[in-house]
């Protein structure tokens, strides 16, 4: 997720791109930089940290000229630093490129490159492009471009310049954002509206696949094949605050919305081709490598913790290692019993957590191995952990997390795969079954999306109510957590979460009329215990409101109201139900008016103890 700008006019460049790059710096801000067309030349100036930081670096010595492009990043591959900031650029300095995306094969891209005597700055996927249209070009930008797409496999928003042909820019996307301005005698490119929204309302909204070639006078827009396109004018209506918002009205909303491309990134290049196999490129484990681990300790805070619950059942049922999970502000003061024999994996979405950094450093120091699973490269869990893998959320700017569990939970999910794969333990026709269902999770999600009135009017009809309560067996419980977890951070509803055989021993004594119930139930192989309990909970008239797998005809004689979900496999439903649960929440504080996204007393990265 970073935020990519470009300008085509006759004004300067380089006022526009560092505006627009401010308006996109909630996309991604551990570096930036610009790049502008002046006299055959093109200059690039860059630095690690935020916008402000390159603006204090070009004070007084902006590149001028009339053609450019920009970029704010949020690290995917390469840690944040000057060199790995875009725009990036071949060794001629004639083609410049930046990038918002992954580009999933530029490992092998690159070593071809450097077989022909690329010299690479970066550790970079992007820089690979710039070399690639250098290598590959015929005399011919935009041929050039369309060859270089062919060779290129990924998700991406791209803007391409050439000193070359430096009256244009050329600009492309898939799974990624990317609209263009339109002006007089001036256009923009940018990858999110606020970018643009001060200078021009009227955009093209770019679809995959779509070549746009940009020059002040006009914009051509084409497929890879040199099909014309003729594209509709969107008029922009939000104002600035709702288009940083991408129109949704909070970040919360937008961030939930963002689930399906969240997870399809966090999967890419890691649920392989191959049925049944998960890769991890960064990590390169062999069953040796578990030949001494005796036990794995997961350690985190909060929603991350919650993860890190659903990561014990997949990783004991699928890897059959013992597995602890623990609170890290526990963890650190009770003498763990951690040693070499011992993996201790860290999870953090800010990757900056100060009781998971110290409970980090405290395996580390105990001699266990440690993995850190994060949101945020480069951030200081990343750098002291010895190895680690990303989720690929992008920035979740929002108090309450919700992209940042759903990806942990995917990463959990394929480690426990990949190392089940590895020992050896993990049944050949259940992995393939995992994969398979896994792929299914991003349109399922999109699916529920496009349908939440129900959650609505349930948030609405109990939104006033003081005390909540969760309930669910096995992985149902964990997720109960979580939907408490949120309940409460931003709606300051009293919420609790049980393990739903744990009622009789003391929580049945609050249920009493009229209390929401949220009763998870899509665990098949747990499913008559939980109807059970739900049956407890509303002979004491409370008010069940189920969350089940779509077909489950039994469950509404039994609730006052029912939640379907998708029909998944059991180790997937977590993914699937908390979603229901993140919108009862969202709409939940809406109803009584609370500040979604910066509830009271909550900070978004808690860096104290
Ligand atoms: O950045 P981290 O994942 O380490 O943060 C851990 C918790 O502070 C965080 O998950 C917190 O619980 C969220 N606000 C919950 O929505």
């Amino acid at each position: 997720m970073c935020g990519i700008v470009g300008y085509v006019g006759d004004k300067q460049a380089a006022p526009f791109l560092l505006d627009g790059m401010s308006k996109l710096e909630y996309r991604g801000y551990d570096s930036a930089g610009i790049a502008v067309y002046n006299k055959g030349k093109i200059t690039i100036e860059k630095c690690v940290g935020r916008l402000a930081d390159l603006r204090i670096k070009i004070k007084g010595h902006e590149p001028k000229g009339t053609v450019g492009i920009g970029h704010t990043r949020w690290a995917t591959h390469g840690r944040p630093s000057d060199r790995n900031a875009h725009p990036h650029a071949d060794e001629s300095g004639q083609f410049v490129v930046v990038h918002n995306g992954i580009i999933e094969n530029y490992l092998k891209l690159k070593e071809d490159l450097q077989a022909k005597g690329h010299k690479f700055l970066s550790e970079t996927d992007t820089e690979v492009v710039a070399h690639l249209l250098a290598d590959q070009y015929d005399g011919d930008f935009e041929s050039t471009v369309k060859k270089v797409l062919r060779m290129i496999e990924g998700s991406y928003s791209f803007v391409f310049m050439c000193a070359k042909e430096p009256d244009k820019l050329i600009c492309t996307k898939k799974d990624n954002p990317l609209i263009i301005g339109l002006g007089e005698g001036e256009n923009f490119i940018a990858s999110d509206i606020p970018a643009i929204i001060a200078h021009t309302r009227r955009t093209y909204i770019m679809s995959d696949g779509e070549i746009a070639t940009v020059t002040k006078d006009g914009v051509w827009v084409q497929n890879i094949d040199g099909v014309p396109i003729t594209k509709k004018v969107y008029e922009v209506t939000w104002n600035a605050e709702a288009a940083e918002k991408g129109g949704f009205q909070h970040f919360m909303l937008k961030e939930i919305y963002e689930q399906p491309k969240a997870i399809r990134d966090t999967m890419t290049g890691r649920v392989g081709k191959k049925e049944g196999e998960i890769t991890f490129h960064e990590l390169n484990w062999t069953k040796d490598a578990f030949a001494d681990i005796h036990k794995i300790y997961i350690v985190a805070c909060g929603t991350a913790y919650h993860a890190g619950i659903v990561g014990k059942y997949y990783l004991e049922k699928f890897a059959r290692i013992p597995v602890e999970v623990d609170i890290a502000s526990e963890f650190r003061y009770r003498d763990p019993l951690v040693d070499s024999h011992t993996l201790m994996i860290v999870i953090s979405q800010s990757g900056e957590t100060s009781d998971t950094l110290a409970a980090l450093r405290e395996a580390k120091r105990l001699g266990a191995r440690t993995l850190a699973v994060t949101n945020v490269v480069g951030s200081s869990i990343s750098r002291e952990a010895q190895q680690v893998v990303y989720t690929y959320a992008g920035p979740e700017i929002a108090v309450a997390s919700t992209k940042a569990y759903t990806t942990q939970l995917i990463v959990m999910l394929m480690l426990a795969i990949y190392v089940g794969n590895l020992r050896g333990t993990l049944d050949k026709t259940l992995a393939k079954q995992l994969t398979q269902d896994l792929k299914k999770i991003p349109e399922q999600l999109h699916s529920m999306l496009e349908n939440v009135d129900q959650i609505k009017v349930f948030a609405t009809q109990y939104g006033s109510c003081e005390d909540a309560f969760f309930l669910g067996r096995s992985l149902d419980y964990a997720v109960a957590l979580e939907g408490a977890l949120k309940l409460k951070e931003i709606s300051y509803i009293h919420a609790e979460a049980y393990a739903a055989g744990e009622l009789k021993h003391g929580t049945l004594a609050l249920i009493v009329e009229g209390v929401p119930v949220i009763v998870l139930a899509t665990q098949a192989d747990v499913y008559p215990k939980t109807i059970s309990n739900l049956k407890e909970v509303k002979a004491r008239e409370a008010i069940v409101i189920a969350i089940a797998l779509e077909g489950d005809h039994d469950i509404d004689k039994v609730a006052d109201n029912v939640i379907y979900i998708p029909k998944t496999g059991k180790y997937l439903a977590p993914l699937l139900a908390v979603l229901p649960l993140q919108l009862l929440a969202y709409y939940a504080a809406l109803t009584r008016g609370c500040d979604v996204d910066k509830p009271r007393n909550l900070a978004k990265s808690v860096t104290v103890e």
